[in-house]
């Protein structure tokens, strides 16, 4: 008897440990469901960028539209934008009115003041200590021991401008990037 009883237990347990796992499953599925747009709200959108890439935006915040940022700029200029992790960052008109496939981070490498572009001179004169950088931020003049860090820049589909990090060569000085 006890065996049969015992034997007729089993089914239950099984039945009841089969709908406790049934019941887990939906709620834990229904509660990951429910925090899906809770959770995506927080994880930064990719931007339109690959491999940790941003849109450039101008100073008021706003994403750079290149057919309209290139009816304002003329070539050879070299124009403010944000960057990647915030960083002022130059964006190159090239000759053809066209972007420059790589952007200038404008952080000066002595001691971080942000360097402007002298047009007439074509080169980036750093208003601290004097150092100076030629137009594709090679630096040719001191105190700063290397020249500005590379981005680079690609135009999407969208007509929007990307930044994405320079890991290649610097094609300056054909060496490995000194801020990767
Ligand atoms: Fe630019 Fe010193 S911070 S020269």
């Amino acid at each position: 008897m006890t065996q049969i009883s015992g034997n007729a237990d089993v089914p239950d347990m099984g039945r009841r440990q089969f709908m406790n796992v049934l019941t887990f499953g939906t709620i834990t599925g229904v509660a990951l469901g429910a925090l899906y747009p809770v959770v995506k709200y927080f994880i930064p959108p990719s931007s339109g960028g690959a491999g940790g890439g941003i849109t450039a935006k101008d100073a008021l915040g706003d994403d750079i539209i290149v057919s309209e940022f290139l009816t304002e700029h003329i070539s050879g200029e070299r124009v403010l934008a944000q960057g990647l992790k915030g960083d002022p960052t130059y964006v190159v008109v090239e000759d053809g009115n066209t972007i420059g496939t790589y952007g200038l981070n404008a952080v000066c490498t002595h001691l971080g003041c942000v360097v402007p572009w002298n047009g007439s001179e074509e080169k980036f004169i750093c208003p601290c200590h004097g150092s100076q950088y030629d137009s594709q931020g090679k630096v040719v003049r001191g105190p700063a021991p290397l020249s500005l860090a590379l981005v680079n820049a690609k135009v999407t589909e969208e007509d929007k401008l990307v930044f994405t990090p320079w890991t290649e060569t610097d094609f300056r000085t054909n060496e490995d990037p000194w801020w990767t």
